[in-house]
């Protein structure tokens, strides 16, 4: 049987780094209260050039080197973003175009901070079915762009940046994804969304957010979900090495791991650093540990982020 191996990894932060007692000239918030709530204490924001497509190019250029591949060898490629450089073309096709790829599979998921777990999702099968021998998968934002700075409730929660992983294609191997548990309930839109479209309003719009309600359902999809992407891989969650999450906020990071008796030593956590970079924010994650050395060759990973919709996902993967 063929399974989908993660090759190589990489990421992008724009240049500015924004931390809470900058935002405090602007914003009617402290720096206490940012991180005693979220963890947060610096994001990354785009300038008007980095984009989420120059992003999302920059992490994949140093995904496929990690991989010790050249850009004409990615036959598809899925890129999970809120934050579109427009409308259409797709984002993944402007990568497509700065990466030089020729001919491939390229387009855009919509899963919000989930995208980058379905992304895998789509690539994993589409590998396994044998549409590609090697993927790029990307999540990259830039939600910089739609955050109300008038809003302190939710401007100081996100950041811009992104993450990519190469999948490809490998016969009988021990490592690559394991499994892949996606979910979503439509019945909850108006807890976290954005108030624009081109379909409705005819404007990009805002991101507005119930914070606590989200944060409750959260914690009890998070941990649902890694339980039954656990089950799917038939392995036992003290099997766990790393779990790598969405990073939205350090409390429900904290929870989640409690809720399946994993100790917080064995949860990689950047939200300090990064703050919510929604769909980014796992390969992000994924990349730092990865190049840090926390993360090694053959440990077994759970992927996991829960997002607007809402969205969930986990995914069970040896490294
Ligand atoms: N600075 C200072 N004070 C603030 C700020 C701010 N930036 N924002 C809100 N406050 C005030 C509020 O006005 C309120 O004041 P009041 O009591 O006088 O009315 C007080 O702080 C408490 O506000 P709450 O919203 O009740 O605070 P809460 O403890 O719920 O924390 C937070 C808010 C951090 C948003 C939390 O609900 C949360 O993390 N929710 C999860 C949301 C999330 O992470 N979403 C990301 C997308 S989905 C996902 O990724 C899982």
């Amino acid at each position: 049987t063929v399974r989908s191996v993660i090759a190589g990894t990489g990421s992008a932060l724009p240049a500015r780094r924004v931390s809470n007692a900058e935002l405090t000239e602007t914003v009617d918030t402290t720096d206490e209260w940012i991180v005693e709530r979220t963890g947060i204490r610096f994001r990354h924001i785009a300038a008007p050039e980095e984009t989420t497509a120059t992003l999302g190019a920059d992490a994949a250029r140093k995904a496929i080197a990690a991989a010790g591949l050249e850009p004409s060898d990615i036959g598809l490629i899925v890129l999970a973003t809120a934050t579109p450089d427009q409308t259409f073309p797709s984002s993944a096709t402007k990568v497509q175009a700065l990466l030089g790829i020729q001919d491939a599979v390229a387009f855009d998921i919509g899963a919000v901070c989930s995208g980058f777990l379905y992304a895998m999702g789509v690539a994993d099968s589409m590998i396994r079915t044998g549409t590609a021998k090697h993927a790029l998968v990307i999540g990259s934002e830039t939600f910089s762009r739609i955050l109300d700075w008038e809003d302190r409730t939710t401007c100081v929660l996100f950041g811009d940046g992104a993450g990519a992983v190469v999948l490809s294609a490998e016969k009988d191997s021990e490592r690559g994804i394991l499994s892949s548990s996606l979910h979503a309930d439509g019945g909850h839109g108006e807890l976290l969304y954005v108030d624009g479209g081109p379909s409705t309003t005819g404007t990009v719009g805002k991101l507005r957010m119930k914070g606590r309600e989200v944060f409750r359902h959260a914690v009890t999809n998070l941990a649902s979900v890694m339980g039954i992407a656990l089950e799917q891989a038939e392995v036992d969650a003290s099997e766990v090495d790393w779990v790598v999450p969405h990073q939205a906020n350090i409390r429900i990071l904290e929870a989640t791991a409690k809720k399946l008796g994993l100790p917080i030593e064995r949860v990689v956590v950047t939200v300090a650093e990064h703050a919510n970079t929604s769909a980014a924010s796992v390969p992000l994650a994924l990349d730092t540990a990865i190049r840090d050395g926390r993360i090694k060759r053959g440990q077994l990973l759970v992927l996991e982020a829960m997002g607007g919709g809402f969205t969930w996902g986990a995914t069970v993967v040896r490294y």
